[in-house]
């Protein structure tokens, strides 16, 4: 096994090029990493733009007009996301997400989904595709992404009240324009759609019981999310996250909930159902109760860096596996080659950064450089 490990560090994130192990025929069918976590779900990040500012992930002050953004050559191509994205799926992978920044903002994107949807897992099944969106221009691109295969829709939506929330987006956007987004999906058959709110203790938790009685009875399932200390933009203070067990007693005070089985292993969101049958909600607790035991997430960024977590200071350069990359006089490899450097990179992850929180090596991984949300995407 060669032991090439390149530190590249460019204006963006430090990363590493993979090596590529001599014996690439050894590669496992299905690796799990060091707490014997397999690969499950990717998150493709397709651009680093977004035409919001919430200020707990793009800050106006720092994503100003003088904010470098990345050429559009430096984004990896709908082709070279889909070679990787079909590595990926023959290493265990079966579902897939697309993020950004806002996704809908790259060009033609129905047109990666139409692409993505063409793979085929090893048992000969698509894999199930989804995209986390802010809603602002699903209302015209529901259809579209539908007929492209697209599966389903995560809406994120911080709040109800107009003003309210054309606060929380900073670009002072309308609330009728995402709810109208979000009826599209509805209509085209993109369920079940799920609508996200990040819950910032003082900003927009006034929100959550508006929000729980507008969604309860609709089909579509709320899930309200701790603020996290993500990036290192945000400003982020314990003291604005409000648990989760403060969101489920809020609610369960107007409208009683029984707890629900997860669905599946691994699952970000505990959940929650109505009493009355009005449907279920869910809360994802990173900082008040982790979820890394069974983390199963890689994410791609839209310049083809592979991250292990959502709180990553380093990223693995997948681009220079998939172009070649000069500056290490690396060839193009080959998808055998892909495929084992990849499976080397899962089997060694031992993130969990959510565990680690508060720890003393959590709080020195705080100290580094880490990714931000709009350019890793939730
Ligand atoms: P579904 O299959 O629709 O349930 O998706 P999901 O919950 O796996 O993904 P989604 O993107 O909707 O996740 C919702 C939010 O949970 C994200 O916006 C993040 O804030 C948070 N989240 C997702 N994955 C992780 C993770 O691996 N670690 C942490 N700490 N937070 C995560
Ligand atoms: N904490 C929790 N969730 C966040 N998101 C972005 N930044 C944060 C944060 N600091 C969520 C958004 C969106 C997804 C892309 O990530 O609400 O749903
Ligand atoms: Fe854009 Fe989503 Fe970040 Fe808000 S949370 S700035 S909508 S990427
Ligand atoms: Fe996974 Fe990292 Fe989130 Fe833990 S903190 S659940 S390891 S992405």
């Amino acid at each position: 096994m060669s032991a090439r490990i390149i530190p590249i560090v460019d204006h963006h994130y430090a990363a590493s090029v993979p090596s590529v192990p001599a014996d690439t025929g050894s590669a496992p069918q299905q690796p799990t990493d060091r707490f014997q976590r397999p690969l499950h779900d990717l998150r493709i990040s397709v651009t680093d733009r977004c035409n919001f500012r919430c200020t707990y992930c793009m800050p106006k002050e720092i994503f100003d007009k003088h904010y470098e953004f990345l050429p559009h050559a430096d984004l990896l191509s709908f082709e070279e996301i889909t070679r990787a994205a079909r590595i990926f799926m023959s290493l265990g992978v079966r579902k897939i997400r697309l993020t950004g920044g806002e996704p809908l903002l790259r060009k033609n994107l129905e047109r990666l989904v139409d692409m993505l949807h063409g793979l085929r897992t090893p048992e000969g099944l698509p894999p199930e595709l989804t995209l986390t969106t802010n809603g602002s221009i699903l209302a015209r691109k529901a259809t579209l992404l539908k007929e492209a295969g697209l599966n389903r829709v995560t809406v994120s939506l911080d709040a109800l009240d107009d003003a309210a929330f054309r606060q929380m987006n900073d670009v002072d956007f309308p609330v009728a324009e995402v709810l109208r987004g979000i009826d599209a999906a509805l209509a085209a058959g993109l369920g079940p759609v799920k609508v996200n709110m990040v819950v910032k203790r003082g900003a927009n938790d006034a929100q959550i019981l508006p929000m729980a009685e507008h969604f309860r009875g609709t089909g579509v399932v709320l899930r309200f999310i701790e603020y996290m200390d993500v990036g290192n933009t945000n400003g982020w203070r314990m003291d604005e996250v409000l648990p989760s067990q403060q969101v489920i007693d809020r609610i369960h005070a107007a409208h009683a909930l029984h707890p629900l089985e997860p669905h599946s292993v691994g699952e970000t969101a505990q959940r929650w159902a109505y009493d009355d049958g009005a449907g279920e909600i869910g809360v994802i607790s990173s900082v008040t109760r982790a979820f890394c035991g069974d983390c199963n997430r890689a994410r791609l960024s839209m310049e083809g860096k592979l991250y292990l977590c959502l709180f990553a200071t380093h990223g693995h350069d997948v681009r220079a596996l998939l172009r070649g990359d000069p500056r290490s006089g690396l060839a193009p490899v080959s998808d055998e080659q892909l495929r084992a450097a990849l499976a080397q990179v899962w089997t060694t992850r031992d993130d969990r950064y959510s565990l680690l929180r508060g720890t003393a090596a959590g709080l020195a991984q705080r100290a580094e450089r880490r990714v931000e949300m709009s350019y890793i995407g939730g």
